[in-house]
C-alpha cells in the first residue's frame, strides 16, 4: 500500500515537474532588455523623466473620473500649500467639513462615513469628523502629470 502510494506521489511530482520546467519558445520570452521599469542595459545611467505636481487652485479644474464609489476619490487640485496637515491647522477640513450643498466649483462637502466613529459607535453618525478621517492625505491623492513608466498589460 506504502509502495503504491509512493509510486503516485512520485508520478504526480514529476508530472508537475514537467509541466513547469516547459521551455517558453524563445520567440515569445520577453528579452531581458525589455523588463522592468528602466528598460535599457544595466549599464546605462537612466535619467527619470521630469514631472510636475498638480498645482491648480482649488476649483480651477473639474473633479476626476472615479475608479468606484469605494475609493477614495483623487484630489483635483494643488495641495502643496496645504501641507503638512498638523493638529494647529488642517485646511483641507476648513474647506471641506461643511454642510454647503455639493455643487461644482466649490468644495465637496466629506460624505457622512466621514462623520462615523468605526471603533466607537459603528454605523452612528456623529457630528464632527471623525478623528480616523483627519489625515486627508493618508487616502485622498492629488496627480501629476507622470506618464507611466511601463504599459500596464491590462489597459491598451
Ligand atoms: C480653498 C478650499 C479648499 C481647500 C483648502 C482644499 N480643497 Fe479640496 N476641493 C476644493 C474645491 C473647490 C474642489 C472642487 C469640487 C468640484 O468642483 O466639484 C475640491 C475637490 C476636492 C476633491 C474631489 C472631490 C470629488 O468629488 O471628486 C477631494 C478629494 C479634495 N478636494 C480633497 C482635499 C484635501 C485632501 C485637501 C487638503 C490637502 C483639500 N481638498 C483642500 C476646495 C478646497
Ligand atoms: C481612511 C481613508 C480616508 C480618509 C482619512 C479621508 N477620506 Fe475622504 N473618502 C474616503 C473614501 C473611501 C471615500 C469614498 C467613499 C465614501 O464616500 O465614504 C471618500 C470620499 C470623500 C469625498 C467625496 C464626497 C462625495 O460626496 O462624493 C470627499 C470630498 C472627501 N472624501 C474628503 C476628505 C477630506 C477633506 C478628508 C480629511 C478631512 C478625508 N476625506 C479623509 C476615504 C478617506
Amino acid at each position: 500500500m506504502r509502495q503504491v502510494f509512493f509510486a503516485i506521489s512520485l508520478l504526480l511530482a514529476t508530472g508537475a515537474q514537467a509541466q513547469v520546467t516547459k521551455p517558453i519558445p524563445r520567440s515569445k520570452a520577453t528579452p531581458d532588455h525589455a523588463l522592468g521599469l528602466s528598460p535599457g542595459s544595466v549599464f546605462d545611467v537612466p535619467a527619470p523623466p521630469k514631472f510636475k505636481d498638480e498645482d491648480s487652485a482649488p476649483g480651477e479644474k473639474p473633479v476626476l473620473k472615479r475608479i468606484n464609489s469605494e475609493f477614495p476619490p483623487m484630489i483635483p487640485h494643488g495641495v502643496g500649500d496645504m501641507l503638512p496637515i498638523t493638529r494647529a491647522s488642517n485646511l483641507c477640513v476648513d474647506c471641506h467639513v461643511t454642510t454647503a450643498p455639493r455643487k461644482a466649483g466649490e468644495p465637496t462637502p466629506v460624505p457622512a462615513s466621514h462623520y462615523v466613529d468605526l471603533r466607537r459607535a459603528p454605523g452612528v453618525k456623529g457630528d464632527k469628523l471623525a478623528g480616523t478621517r483627519y489625515v486627508c492625505t493618508a487616502c485622498h491623492v492629488p496627480q501629476t502629470d507622470a506618464k507611466p513608466l511601463v504599459r500596464s498589460l491590462d489597459r491598451p
